[in-house]
C-alpha cells in the first residue's frame, strides 16, 4: 500500500510517499527558517501563508521523486493535530481535496505519534519500548505497545526541551533556529567547562528518587538567565560574554538539559521494566544527547537519522499505513485540532 503523506503542523511544509509503512520512496521538506529568522521565532500567520504558497509544489515534488502517478497512490494522510491551527489547516485541506478528487481514503495523523513512529520507520522493532519525544513544542515520555498504540507516562511541566534550547540560544544571541546553533557552539567545550548548572540536575535528583517522570526545564533556563545577568536580584541587562565564557554557558546548559532528559528516560525504562528506548523530535539531533545516552544506558537506545527526527512527512505517511489497517479511514469532515493527546489506541 502506497501512502502520500502531508505535514504542515508548524514551520516545515512537507510531503512524502511511503510504501507499506516502511519503505520511504520520497521525503520532501521545505523549511521556512529564512522567513521566521527576522522575528527570532515562528510567526503563526507567516507560517500558514507560506504553507499555502508551497504545498502544491511540495506534493508534486514528492510524487515525482517517488515516481508515482496519482492512480498508484492508495491513500492520503495529513497531520491534523497538534500544532499551529492555521498551519495544520493548510495540509488538512490539501489532503482532503486530493482524497476527494482522486477518490482515495483519507487518514488523519497525530504529529507526536508520527515522531514516535519515526524510529519504527527507521527500523527499530522492539515492542514495547519507551519513547522520549523532545521537540520545539513537546517533551514527553511514552510507553509504546504498537505503532498505533501508546500512552503518555511523563511530560514537561513547563517548557519543551527544544523551546529551552531556543530561548537560551536567544539569550546568547545565537539567532534562529537556536538549538542547532547552541549545540554547535557547545561542541568544542571540554568536560570541565560543562558544570555551571550542575545544581539544577542535583535539585531534580530528589524528584527522580521518588520516581517522578515529569520534566521541568524552566529552572535551568532561569539559572542561565541569572548567570548572564550576574545578579539574582533587581533588574539588569544581560552581560556581554567573552567567547570562552559564552561556550561554557552553552555547553553547561546543554549538559544539564541532556542529563534531565536521559535521567527521566532511564527512570521510565526502570519503572516499567522495559529494555528498549527510542528518541525522536528535533532535539534528538543533538550529538551530546546521543553520546550521553550511550554512556549511561544499559538498555538499547535507538535514534532515527536526523532527517526523521525533525519534522517530516515520511513518519506520518508510514504511521498512516498502520492507522488505516487498525481503524480505517478518517471522514472528509476531518478537522485541524491544536491540542495534544495523552494516549493513542486502536478504535
Ligand atoms: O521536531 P521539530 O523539528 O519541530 C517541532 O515539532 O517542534 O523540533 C524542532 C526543535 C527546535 O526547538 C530546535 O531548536 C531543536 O528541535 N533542535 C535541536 C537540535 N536540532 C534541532 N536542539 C538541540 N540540539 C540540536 N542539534
Ligand atoms: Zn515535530
Amino acid at each position: 500500500m502506497r501512502i502520500l503523506g502531508i505535514e504542515s503542523s508548524c514551520d516545515e511544509t512537507a510531503a512524502a510517499v511511503v510504501d507499506d509503512g516502511s519503505r520511504i520512496l520520497s521525503n520532501i521538506i521545505a523549511s521556512q527558517f529564512d522567513l521566521h529568522r527576522p522575528f527570532g521565532g515562528v510567526v503563526p500567520e507567516v507560517a500558514a501563508r507560506a504553507h499555502a504558497e508551497k504545498i502544491t509544489a511540495v506534493i508534486d515534488e514528492a510524487l515525482a521523486a517517488s515516481h508515482s502517478r496519482p492512480e498508484q497512490i492508495d491513500a492520503i494522510s495529513a497531520v491534523n493535530r497538534p500544532g499551529l491551527v492555521g498551519s495544520l489547516l493548510v495540509g488538512v485541506s490539501a489532503a482532503k481535496a486530493l482524497a476527494l478528487a482522486w477518490k482515495k481514503p483519507l487518514v488523519g495523523v497525530d504529529h507526536i505519534q508520527g515522531h514516535v513512529y519515526a524510529s519504527m520507520l527507521a527500523g527499530f522493532q522492539r515492542l514495547p519500548h519507551i519513547a522520549l519525544i523532545v521537540s520545539g513544542g513537546h517533551t514527553s515520555l511514552y510507553k509504546v505497545e504498537a505503532p498505533e498504540r501508546a500512552s503518555i507516562v511523563g511530560q514537561t511541566a513547563d517548557d519543551a526541551a527544544g523551546e529551552a534550547f531556543d530561548k537560551v540560544a536567544k539569550m546568547l544571541n545565537l539567532g534562529f533556529p537556536g538549538g542547532p546553533a547552541l549545540s554547535k557552539l557547545a561542541a568544542g567545550a571540554p568536560v570541565e567547562a560543562r558544570g555551571l548548572f550542575k545544581h539544577i540536575s542535583a535539585m531534580a535528583g530528589a524528584a527522580d528518587r521518588k520516581g517522578d517522570l515529569d520534566f521541568s526545564f524552566s529552572g535551568l533556563k532561569t539559572a542561565v538567565y541569572y548567570h548572564l545577568r550576574g545578579t539574582s536580584r533587581g533588574r539588569g541587562a544581560l552581560r556581554e560574554l567573552k567567547d570562552e565564557e559564552r561556550i561554557a554557558v552553552a555547553a553547561s546548559f546543554e549538559e544539564t538539559a541532556c542529563e534531565l532528559m536521559v535521567t527521566k528516560s532511564l527512570l521510565a525504562c526502570e519503572r516499567f521494566g522495559i529494555k528498549g528506548l527510542a528518541v525522536g523530535g528535533g532535539v534528538a539531533c543533538n550529538q551530546r544527547l546521543r553520546t550521553m545516552f550511550k554512556e549511561r544506558a544499559a538498555e538499547e537506545v535507538f535514534f532515527p537519522p536526523p532527517v526523521l527526527c525533525t519534522d517530516n512527512a515520511a513518519m506520518s505517511a508510514g504511521l498512516a499505513f498502520h492507522l488505516l489497517k487498525s481503524s480505517g479511514p478518517s471522514g472528509l469532515d476531518l478537522d485541524a485540532d491544536p491540542t495534544p493527546q495523552r494516549a493513542w489506541t486502536t478504535a
